[in-house]
């Protein structure tokens, strides 16, 4: 079996994620394909009040994350596995769209993910600037929405990133079809009863047909993503031309 893909979290909030634990993704945990570790950003704090924010230098509201204890927790954790280099990721509305692509590629290639949640206005910006002459850095955005802090986009990516993983779904082939595999949204599925409510099943579904099904499951995909996702759609069309 090949290595477990290792993920590091650094946050303020460690019960944040404890849904880690739970589902498919603690399943993986307890299997080896996986090793979660989330660690306090507090534990490299000096102070009695163990601080790791400061207020902004040239004013502004709220306040920003100091380099110092960021600095100190992340020497000691990309520094932990010698031999290794982790990727860093940042999640922030600012990052670059994380998306299917992106998740597939960070399952794939790297081995071992870090994750720093920011809170407040952000981490001080030094950080970054160090930490990318040393490491694959990523700032990654969930949506073009603000969340209160990393820790809810990282439950999110590292969901979509885990269950690609060879043997964390245990149904491989239920990834072939799904939203986003080759830029399409999924078609719609149904199940018993054929009849709900006076809503039928469609007919073809019925059929038995295999080759009738799959091209009204492919229209279906078309039609849904023309109608949701026009950005999606485009794109399709530009790939898709042979
Ligand atoms: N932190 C705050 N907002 C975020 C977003 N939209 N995506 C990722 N991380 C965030």
């Amino acid at each position: 079996m090949s290595a477990p893909l290792r993920i590091d979290v650094i946050t303020i909030f460690p019960d944040y994620l404890a849904p880690l634990g739970l589902s498919l993704l603690g399943k993986a945990q307890r299997e080896g394909l996986l090793e979660v570790q989330v660690h306090d950003l507090r534990d490299w704090t000096h102070d009695r009040h163990r601080t790791v924010d400061d207020s902004p230098y040239g004013g502004g509201a709220g306040m920003v994350m100091r380099p110092d204890p960021w600095g100190e927790a992340l020497d000691a954790i990309c520094g932990s596995r010698p031999g290794q280099t982790p990727h860093l990721i940042v999640p922030g509305p600012g990052g670059d769209p994380f998306t299917q692509e992106v998740a597939t590629e960070l399952a794939t290639d790297a081995g071992w993910l870090v994750f720093a949640c920011g809170r407040y206005e952000g981490i001080d910006e030094r950080v970054y600037d160090e930490y990318r002459e040393r490491y694959p850095l990523s700032v990654l955005s969930l949506g073009d929405y603000v969340l209160n802090g990393g820790e809810v986009a990282v439950l999110a990516m590292t969901e979509a990133i885990a269950r690609l993983v060879p043997g964390v779904l245990g149904n491989e082939a239920s990834l072939e079809e799904e939203s986003h595999t080759g830029g399409l949204l999924e078609y719609p599925v149904y199940t018993k009863p054929p009849r709900w409510r006076d809503r039928e099943v469609p007919p073809v579904l019925l059929s038995g047909h295999h080759g009738q099904i799959a091209s009204w499951r492919h229209a279906q995909r078309i039609e849904r993503t023309a109608a949701r996702r026009p950005d999606l759609m485009q794109a399709y069309e530009g790939t898709s031309k042979d």
